[in-house]
């Protein structure tokens, strides 16, 4: 992707005011503002329309501007070394000191973070002389936007400025995992599960159950296309789109699919696109056909999970 340092300076510009600017990631857009202004990350809660008891993610360019805010541990730089910036973040403990806005952390001593990959915001945030938190840049209980125009159908001219980044190429939130004692994931995201095992070497809890919420963003009513959604479906009743992971020969109006020919991946960056795309064609509601619940199927079906309980 082509780098466009003159829109780059404009964000800077408007985030330097303590304003938000939506910013591109690799796994979703976040609406972004200085992690250190009070200001900033309130106007985010706001604009979100986000309760203010669900702390934000504060996004760094790269370790050494996170030092000063977090306590590191060994499980931390052996994941940061091997995927960072990447689709994982870390629950950490806060430093003494830091300067991090209680609104960002909501009083708490953890804070979540997380080093993006893409290559429009890592140049911004080299630019900064503050980390930028940024959950993502949809209406709160929403699916995430994976582009520009995304981020403009749910905010309008609310917003002063979309940094342009294409579409996301992940298209899941990141994996969020708590490293502050035994690593445990509290949420299933864009880095597979297995692989975080395999640099840890070692089984990690996963700690997803919506009923028990230590990531108070995970409750159930999330990720919501805003009409019902039906899993597991093998037929499709009158009225409904009909969403699949692969493309079939039958391809009738109402059939969306994931993928081509079954891909995972293709699948992920597909979903809230295609989820996005159903609600605006008045179905009434999405039956969704089966998906392999393995590697990011895991995550596709835990928020195709999440969507049905509308
Ligand atoms: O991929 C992503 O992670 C995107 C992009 C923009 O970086 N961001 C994102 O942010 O998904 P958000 O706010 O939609 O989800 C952040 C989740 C929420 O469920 C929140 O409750 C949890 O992270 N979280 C934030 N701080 C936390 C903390 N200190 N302890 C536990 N969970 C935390
Ligand atoms: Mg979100």
């Amino acid at each position: 992707m082509k780098i466009n340092l003159a829109n780059i300076k404009k964000a800077k510009k408007i985030l330097d005011k303590s304003e938000c600017v939506a910013i591109p990631t690799e796994t979703v857009y976040g609406l972004a503002g200085n992690a250190y202004s009070d200001k900033a990350c309130k106007k985010i809660f706001k604009l979100k329309k986000r309760p203010r008891n669900n702390p934000l993610i504060v996004h760094y360019y790269n370790h050494q501007k996170l030092k000063k805010d977090c306590v590191f541990n060994n499980n931390f730089i052996k994941l940061y070394k091997r995927f960072c910036p990447g689709p994982i973040t870390f629950i950490l403990y806060l430093k003494k000191g830091s300067k991090i806005s209680n609104f960002a952390t909501n009083n708490k001593k953890s804070l979540a973070v997380r080093f993006p990959k893409h290559p429009v915001t890592r140049n911004l945030l080299k630019e900064l002389n503050y980390p930028l938190a940024a959950p993502s840049a949809n209406l709160s209980s929403k699916v995430s936007a994976v582009s520009s125009n995304d981020v403009r159908d749910d905010f309008g001219k609310k917003i002063r400025y979309i940094l342009e980044g294409g579409k996301s190429s992940i298209g899941l939130e990141s994996t969020i995992i708590d490293l502050r004692n035994k690593p445990k994931i509290l949420r299933l995201g864009g880095l597979e599960t297995s692989l975080i095992q395999n640099v840890l070497n070692k089984k990690v809890l996963i700690n997803n159950n919506p009923l028990k919420i230590s990531s108070p963003g995970q409750f159930k009513l999330h990720y919501s296309p805003g009409i019902p959604v039906r899993l597991n479906v093998k037929k499709v009743k009158k009225g409904e789109a009909f969403l699949l992971m692969r493309k079939k020969r039958i391809d009738k109006s109402n059939y969306f699919f994931l993928s081509k020919n079954g891909s995972l991946k293709e699948a992920a960056r597909n979903l809230y696109d295609t989820l996005r795309k159903i609600s605006k064609n008045n179905y009434k509601s999405i039956a969704v056909g089966k998906i392999p619940n393995k590697g990011l199927g895991k995550t596709i079906n835990d928020r195709l999970k999440r969507a049905s309980k509308f």
